[in-house]
């Protein structure tokens, strides 16, 4: 499937450090803002598919509110056990008014 941008919101909406959850081409994210930038993830933990948009935004950080796993929001990569496998991410881009598009599909 080829990628596509989506609009999932504005970007003056989300509080810096806030998680907030998004569907963008039938994929659930956990959209989170991190020193003024975007960054989208799976809503899904690895470890056993715990619900990361539910979780808390600590730093760069966000904590799996099922077991306490951790991942980088900018890489995916796991930061703290129980999760070792990364979880995806997705390029997000803001437009001049604001509005987020996510990249999906690719
Ligand atoms: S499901 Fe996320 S840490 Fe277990």
């Amino acid at each position: 499937m080829p990628a596509q941008a989506v609009e999932v919101g504005n970007a003056a909406d989300i509080a810096e450090g806030a998680v907030r959850v998004v569907t963008a081409g039938g994929t659930r994210l956990a959209l989170c803002k991190y020193r003024g930038q975007l960054y989208a993830i799976d809503d899904v933990c690895t470890h056993d598919g715990g619900a990361l948009g539910q979780g808390e935004l600590i730093d760069n950080e966000i904590e799996c509110p099922r077991h306490g796993a951790r991942f980088d929001i900018r890489t995916g990569r796991p930061t703290c056990l129980p999760a070792v496998v990364p979880v995806r991410t997705y390029p997000v881009r803001v437009d001049d008014e604001g509005r987020i598009f996510v990249e999906v599909g690719s």
